[in-house]
């Protein structure tokens, strides 16, 4: 906690405390995880971690390079030092790109700065607020940086950058939480527009580039200068996005979120891979590897110590366990269903050869569901997907040209047993080179008393890798991480949200002491400013919640200021003030490190007169 003062008109004298816990160290490390070899290390002063281990905090991460990526957080300095020389040696012989900084930079808003790149280069970054709720010091920034934009490009940008964080924060996906978020736009103009193709790069500050021309991945090529582009912005960069002027479907997670502002595509792939980065959880879609499912929206198996979501689960009264009046005793019920068929085919199709794939079915099911993903194709008669040469009636989505869409086709009977074949037949010569079936799944389901379906239920839902390992997840298809033209997390990932956003954000943002001219010996004010959530929001959300503000002097509760942020106390009172701030959300059950709670003191020791 540290303070600083401020004179006004209305005070004659004023101290604001901020109520950040103490700012513990950072270090992050790339290193092969065979070689351990080190490849890059950045070391500062970071934002408060509240609930910080006693040990420090530990993450690793495999990375699309191999790398692994490790991250420790703790209070003391030297720890984090001697971590870093234990993962790469001594510092003397640091021959990889290291970013070193123990006093975090100033916080910077809507003004330019200019920091500098390998070898003297310099690039310009421009920043601006698009959402902001407070300063970086006590908030979670998210930074949209430019690649492919031109100077003349520059209104594009923000403008893309603004509709995408508008996007995800107005009325859904992070919309509760957004008081606890800064969204900032960081433009630098590139000299060529638009991202490269043919895994080759343009002239622009960051390198993205597509493999092929086909929409799939996007990939940087400069993350030193991403690195260090976010670096320099201290506690304004958290969350680096890396925005690519193309209008297509593209992206990628990991260290940077890599998007493009494809109108259908662009908020669905930054809210994915936020997801990932923010919340720290893994997939619930099927067919990813193994390690790709993982955090608090993951199971590995169905023992309720296994179970993150046991708090959330629904209470089955048609469930074959409802005989059980203690649901949660029980060994949690798996719904039913079944994968016969998955494949990334990420394969261009051709009119002279249909692509097609088979698969078994055991015939034990009562529906099935054909989803596949395609680009390219931007009408209905260009294309014919048949299962067991049955036309399923396939339609584009309105408007979706030739950008990337999600298609579902339900069909309310069985699947008999043994072989079938799907069949994707493209009708359109001019379609050929863009037309593409990214993936092709088939789901099988039980009836209604096996598999509930419904929105809002909570329970065991299987899902499957691309081996056909099972994990599980809490909902069928509540959540974007899941089904990712679903605009919202479920309950159980929200929480997670809360949680990892109230690890660096304290709910007091300052504690204002101060005297006001009244009477002989004028007045102790006391003034609370907290992250504006619940009552203090600018907006309401329609999620209940509430803040409770109980006040203590000198040890006993003052119940005349309950739930006051301002309070005026006699100008002559010497003593203690603590104020405790408890926020309540029905987003969030349980609350182990305490997060949802925030406690300030002050210690009166001059009368205002
Ligand atoms: C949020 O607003 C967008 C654009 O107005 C709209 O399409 C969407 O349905 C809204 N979502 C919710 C949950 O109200
Ligand atoms: C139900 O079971 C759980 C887990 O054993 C236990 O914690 C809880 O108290 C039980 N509730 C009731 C109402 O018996
Ligand atoms: C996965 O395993 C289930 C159960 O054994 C089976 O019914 C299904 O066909 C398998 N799917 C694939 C893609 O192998
Ligand atoms: C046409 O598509 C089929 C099925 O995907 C593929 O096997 C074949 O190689 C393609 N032909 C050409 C000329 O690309
Ligand atoms: C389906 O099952 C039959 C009988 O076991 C087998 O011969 C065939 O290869 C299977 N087909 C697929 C696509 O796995
Ligand atoms: C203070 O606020 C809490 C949360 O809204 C509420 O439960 C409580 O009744 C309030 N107390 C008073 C005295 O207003």
């Amino acid at each position: 906690m540290y303070m600083r003062c401020l004179f006004s008109f209305a005070y004659l004298l004023c101290l604001t405390l901020t109520v950040l816990a103490e700012r513990p160290f950072e270090l992050v490390v790339h290193r092969g995880p065979d070689t351990l070899r080190c490849t890059y290390l950045a070391l500062r002063e970071t934002q408060q971690f509240r609930a910080l281990p006693e040990g420090g905090y530990t993450k690793t991460r495999l990375l699309h390079t191999g790398e692994e990526r490790i991250q420790y957080i703790s209070h003391e300095e030297e720890r984090v030092w001697d971590r870093a020389e234990a993962l790469c040696g001594g510092r003397d012989g640091w021959d990889f790109p290291t970013l070193l900084h123990t006093i975090a930079p100033p916080t910077l808003s809507a003004e330019q700065i200019v920091f500098g790149i390998a070898h003297s280069e310099t690039i310009p970054l421009e920043v601006e607020p698009l959402i902001t709720s407070g300063d970086s010091s006590n908030r979670v920034d998210l930074v949209f940086f430019a690649d492919g934009y031109t100077s003349e490009e520059k209104a594009k940008f923000i403008e893309d950058a603004r509709r995408l964080a508008e996007d995800i924060s107005g009325n859904q996906t992070f919309y509760t939480v957004k008081p606890l978020l800064n969204f900032w736009a960081a433009f630098t103009p590139s000299k060529e527009s638009g991202i490269g193709t043919g895994g080759n790069t343009k002239d622009t500050p960051f390198g993205l580039y597509r493999d092929g021309t086909e929409l799939r991945s996007v990939w940087y090529s400069k993350p030193e200068v991403a690195r260090k582009a976010c670096f320099s912005l201290g506690d304004q960069c958290d969350y680096p996005i890396l925005m690519g002027n193309d209008p297509l479907y593209g992206g990628l997670g990991g260290e940077f979120t890599v998007i493009t502002p494809s109108l259908a595509n662009g908020a669905l792939v930054l809210r994915h891979e936020l997801g990932h980065s923010i919340i720290d959880v893994g997939e619930e879609y099927d067919g990813a590897e193994s390690i790709d499912y993982f955090g608090v929206n993951t199971a590995q198996d169905t023992s309720l110590d296994a179970v993150p979501w046991a708090h959330w689960l629904t209470k089955a009264a048609n469930s074959p366990h409802s005989h059980l009046h203690n649901e949660t005793a029980a060994a949690p019920r798996v719904e039913r269903a079944a994968m016969p068929l998955q494949e990334y085919a990420w394969t261009l199709l051709n009119t002279s050869v249909s692509w097609s794939t088979k698969f078994n079915s055991s015939g034990t099911y009562t529906w099935h569901l054909v989803r596949f993903s395609l680009s390219g194709i931007p009408h209905a008669e260009d294309l014919r997907v048949a299962l067991d040469g049955k036309d399923l009636g396939w339609v584009p989505r309105q408007d979706i040209g030739v950008d990337r869409w999600h298609y579902d086709i339900r069909i309310d009977s069985p699947l008999s047993p043994g072989e079938h074949e799907v069949t994707f037949t493209l009708r359109s010569k001019e379609a050929e080179g863009e037309a593409q079936l990214c993936s092709i799944e088939i789901l099988e389901f039980g009836d209604d008393d096996e598999f509930v379906s419904n929105p809002g239920h909570y329970s065991l839902y299987p899902t499957f890798s691309e081996k056909n390992a099972t994990t599980y997840r809490p909902t069928n298809e509540d959540c974007l991480m899941r089904l990712v033209t679903t605009p919202n997390f479920c309950k159980v990932c929200t929480e997670g949200l809360w949680h990892a956003l109230l690890r660096r954000v304290t709910l007091i943002d300052t504690l204002t002491v101060g005297c006001a001219p009244s009477g002989p010996s004028g007045e102790r004010t006391l003034d609370l400013a907290l992250v504006p959530l619940a009552h203090l929001r600018a907006r309401p959300v329609d999620v209940e919640e509430s803040y409770e503000v109980t006040w203590v002097r000198d040890g006993v509760e003052v119940r005349e200021w309950k739930n006051q942020t301002s309070v005026v106390d006699a100008g002559d009172a010497l003593g203690s003030y603590a104020v405790q701030v408890r926020y309540w959300t029905e987003e969030v059950r349980v609350d182990p490190d305490r997060l949802l709670e925030s406690e300030v003191e002050y210690v009166v020791t001059t009368r205002c007169a």
